[in-house]
């Protein structure tokens, strides 16, 4: 593992972002731009999807939100992807970033099985949406414990 992270690090793109003054700084903000339009879209979706927000029909607020969210996801993936490269060892050493990212994992997989049983509506639907109302704000909060060198 430490081979492939060294790896990484050595790579001409890591290391051009390493040595910018302005790229690094840039991608770190569109990573958070990615969060934003993320963790903005998916608490209404969820607070609609779960019924504990009933005045907004939840199909009317799928078809609004879900770009916003896929949108958001994409970018904080890519951006999350090129902060990682520049420092990969020290993160995979990281447990509160390793723990960040199988939650990541999770609330995509979580994301994936909402659209695919999105029609069959009930309690699975609302299930669904309560686990990702939980998971989101913790990977954003474990994201941002990983920049205070907590792990
Ligand atoms: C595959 C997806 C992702 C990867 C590879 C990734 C990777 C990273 C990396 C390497 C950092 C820099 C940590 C540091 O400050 O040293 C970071 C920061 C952060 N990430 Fe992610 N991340 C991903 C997705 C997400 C998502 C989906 C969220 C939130 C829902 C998130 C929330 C945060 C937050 C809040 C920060 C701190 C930003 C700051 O304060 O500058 N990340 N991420």
């Amino acid at each position: 593992m430490s081979e492939i992270a060294a790896t990484l690090e050595a790579t001409a793109l890591a290391q051009f972002l390493k040595g910018s003054r302005w790229i690094y700084p840039l991608v770190n903000a569109g990573h958070i731009f990615g969060i934003a339009l993320l963790v903005g879209a998916v608490i209404p979706l969820d607070l609609t999807h779960s019924g504990l927000l009933k005045r907004i029909d939840p199909r009317a607020a799928a078809s609004l939100l879900q770009p916003f969210a896929l949108t958001g996801l994409l970018l904080a993936f890519f951006c999350g992807a090129l902060l990682f490269i520049t420092q990969a060892g020290d993160y995979l050493g990281n447990p509160i970033f390793l723990a960040k990212m199988v939650l990541v994992a999770a609330a995509t997989l979580n994301a994936v099985l909402h659209l695919r049983i999105e029609r069959a509506r009930g309690s699975a639907v609302r299930a669904i949406a309560l686990v990702s109302l939980a998971i989101w704000p913790t990977v954003l909060l474990l994201g941002r414990l990983v920049g205070y060198h907590i792990g």
